[in-house]
């Protein structure tokens, strides 16, 4: 008989998102002819901008070449995005960040459920609540969260977010090794400011611990005093490792391209005290486990940094927080408490009268027909919210908003 890794049947219930898609069709099904408008699952509705496509057909022509063609890219992606990336997202903004501290990936989704395998099973993980959820899945399939009992998972340590701490948690009184931080959060819409950051990292560099932050919805930031990475905080190269993604900056959710910063000054020890580097690690990791992202991917990911390219992707990013703004407003006229949306793609809205997530799932999908996310799916603190996307297209955006502004409870 072949045994079953039992920490997988720790996992509650499906994953978020696929059980939001399970109940839209099941709905869609029975009520054929509604028009139902997706505000659900974070995914973009604008296409590739002109750079990237014209970049990544150049890259096909390469393809189809002798001269020029290729076959397997180095494990860690190709110099020419390295060191883009190293130059345009760093060191121009006075971060030193080098090309060799920078890693592409198919995704932010899978750096971040595979990061975790590089620290002993035994690790303390600390978590915003609510979060995407992929941080506690992934650490629960690998044995770290012990039981669960009474709603939470024994070992794992909650931070929890509500509008009374201003969705901005303190660094916990009991020692953890792994801290997850997303921002701009994704339930939430909100960011952490420098002296919050700040805050962490000393907290981190005190307590030898790693913080796995995730700042994918980067690119939505507008306030010009927040941070777009962690590294912009003095101290967070010995305990910082940053997620960043294509996805929501350039529309890559189908394409697929991201990458990891991993400081070559960031150490983990074994139980003898001896240190190893992390980056070192991570290509050790990745090289064994994992093939490259596609030339043709990469090449298209590099012309997001042309001057084109960050003009046209820049007004693609403006539209979706014009579609924040417009649903916010909605949400106000209509008597919601509602929170983010303005760096970042996430609208977070308290649900009325007390209403638990998922009945308020359903209430608004067969009231208004609109599909949202519950926010107790992003944790136990998230039970009460309501999450709305702004990624799709202005005219839905608008219809989604009639509806809402003219909601009665
Ligand atoms: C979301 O809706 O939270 C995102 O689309 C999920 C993701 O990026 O994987």
């Amino acid at each position: 008989m072949t045994l079953i890794n039992e920490n997988y049947l720790n996992l509650q219930g499906s994953y978020l998102f696929a059980e939001v898609a399970r109940r839209t069709a099941a709905y869609k099904a029975a009520h054929a002819g509604q028009e139902v408008i997706s505000l659900g699952i974070g995914d973009v509705s604008r296409p590739l901008v002109p750079a990237v496509v014209n970049a990544m057909k150049r890259a096909c022509d390469e393809m189809g070449q002798a001269a020029t063609f290729r076959g397997y890219g180095p494990y860690e992606g190709y110099d020419f995005l390295r060191r883009t990336i190293a130059a345009h997202d760093y060191v121009d903004r006075g971060v030193a960040i080098q090309e060799d501290e920078i890693f592409i990936s198919d995704g932010a989704k899978s750096d971040v459920a595979n990061f975790q395998e590089l620290f002993s099973s035994h690790a303390r993980v600390a978590l915003q609540d609510p979060v995407y959820p992929v941080y506690l899945d992934t650490n629960v399939m690998a044995g770290r969260s012990g039981a669960w009992k009474g709603g939470e998972f024994e070992h794992i340590i909650y931070l929890p977010c509500t509008a009374e701490n201003h969705f901005s948690p303190r660094p916990p009184q009991q020692h953890a090794d792994l801290v997850y931080l997303c921002s701009p959060n994704n339930p939430t819409g909100t960011a952490l400011t420098k002296a919050q950051l700040q805050k962490w990292v000393d907290w981190a560099n005190e307590h030898r611990a790693v913080i796995l932050y995730d700042s994918a919805y980067e690119a939505f930031i507008r306030d010009k005093d927040l941070p777009h990475s962690i590294f912009e905080i003095p101290g967070a190269q010995t305990c910082a490792v940053e997620f960043r993604s294509f996805s929501k900056t350039a529309g890559f959710t189908g394409t697929r391209c991201a990458y990891c910063v991993v400081p070559k000054a960031l150490k983990i020890e074994d139980e003898a005290g001896n240190e190893y580097a992390l980056n070192e690690l991570w290509l050790r990791r990745q090289s064994t486990k994992f093939n490259g992202v596609s030339y043709i991917v990469q090449r298209g990911a590099e012309a997001v940094f042309t001057p084109q390219g960050l003009e046209q992707t820049r007004q693609i990013i403006d539209g979706y927080l014009d579609n924040a703004r417009v649903i916010l407003e909605a949400l106000h006229k209509a008597g919601f408490a509602a929170y983010g949306g303005k760096n970042a793609p996430y609208v977070w809205l308290k649900t009325p009268q007390g209403i638990n997530s998922w009945e308020f799932f359903d209430l608004m999908l067969e009231k208004l027909q609109i599909v949202g996310t519950p926010g107790s799916g992003f944790g136990r603190a998230g039970e009460g919210y309501f999450r709305l996307t702004a990624f799709n297209t202005p005219q839905l955006t608008q219809q989604a908003a009639q509806r809402i502004a003219a909601f009665t409870f």
